[in-house]
């Protein structure tokens, strides 16, 4: 008898297309679920990646964008938060400086494909909305 569970298939969230996340342009904001609560991710595209966190910053979990759906600093080099401007790595969401300490923005894993980019659910990090499956 084989006792063994499948393996789950990944979710994929179904963000924007490719398109929509011009380079260092404005962000893409997506509702989720972190720990059960309602919350904001956002996703960009930096250097050609397309790279998505949660909007909430390390220094005081709060959201930090300057306007909807604006992230960058003024020469669009780092992710700035609009509040006490700590700042981050676009590609990595690692503290540079100011008050964000040693922890870093929560990233959202992306898959990009077909031009479209999904963003991938984890057990802290849910979507708000159904479930959709992909092939
Ligand atoms: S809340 Fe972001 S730097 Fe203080």
């Amino acid at each position: 008898m084989n006792t063994e569970n499948p393996v789950p298939q990944p979710v994929l969230q179904p963000l924007c297309a490719s398109d929509d996340l011009q380079e260092r342009g404005r962000a893409v904001a997506f509702d989720v679920l972190q720990y059960g609560e309602p919350a904001r991710g956002f996703a960009l595209r930096f250097d050609g990646q397309a790279v998505a966190y949660l909007n909430r910053c390390a220094h005081v979990p709060t959201e930090m964008d300057w306007q909807e759906g604006e992230f960058l600093d003024g020469d669009k080099s780092y992710i700035m938060c609009s509040i006490h401007g700590a700042v981050y790595d676009p590609l990595t969401g690692r503290c540079v400086t100011g008050m964000c300490g040693r922890s870093g923005l929560t990233k959202i894993e992306l898959n990009e494909r077909n031009g479209q980019v999904f963003w991938v659910p984890t057990r802290d990090t849910r979507p708000a909305t159904k479930d959709k499956k992909i092939d």
